[in-house]
């Protein structure tokens, strides 16, 4: 079997057309995103959003990012913090696979925004502390990245990737 179209032709782009997102195509990506896998069932990601169209909670979340960041987002449709739990709940120890399992749960988001045809571009580029205090997010919670989301109608922008056998290796290192 091939590898799925939708996972081959996703790419990040730096515009999006003016269509907006609803409430209800975030609930299904964020929906997807929590049925990741994750280290003792832990579900450490979080994700604190705004739609562009509720301009105040948008400018907030708009200002958690570097100013690099902040020139080509400001007309997306939503953006998203996302953000770990740092700890375990059941015993208090560092969770140190936590970004892990947020980068798996933002996978499966991606996945299921690709086959509603919403494209999406995370960024590292945040400013953790903007979103701690305009986010209000509490103690024991760090955030991560952000995510701009929304809809894409120019050409494709895939970009070349490193072959399988520069990432993967039969029994030892090669
Ligand atoms: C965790 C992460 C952080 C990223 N940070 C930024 C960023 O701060 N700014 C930016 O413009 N792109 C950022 N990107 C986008 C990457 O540059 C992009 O995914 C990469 O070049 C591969 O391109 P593609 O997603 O179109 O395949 C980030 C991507 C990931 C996964």
């Amino acid at each position: 079997m091939e590898v799925l179209d939708l996972i081959k032709e996703r790419f990040s782009p730096y515009e999006f057309t003016e269509k907006q997102l609803t409430e209800s195509d975030l609930n299904t990506l964020f929906e997807a995103a929590g049925k990741a896998a994750s280290a003792f069932n832990e579900q450490p990601w979080r994700f604190v959003y705004a739609l562009k169209q509720d301009a105040a909670e948008f400018k907030v979340l708009h200002e958690c990012l570097v100013e690099g960041n902040q020139g080509w987002t400001e007309n997306v449709a939503a953006l998203v913090i996302a953000v770990i739990s740092t700890n375990y709940e059941k015993n208090g120890n560092e969770n140190t696979v936590a970004q892990h399992d947020l980068g798996l749960a933002v996978g499966n988001l991606t996945v299921q925004a690709s086959a509603m045809g919403i494209h999406l571009h995370q960024m590292a580029g945040i400013v953790p502390q903007n979103a701690i205090n305009k986010l209000n997010i509490p103690e024991g919670f760090q955030p991560v990245t952000a995510i701009a989301l929304g809809y894409y109608e120019g050409e494709s922008m895939v970009k070349e990737r490193r072959p399988v056998n520069e990432i993967a290796f039969k029994g030892n290192w090669k």
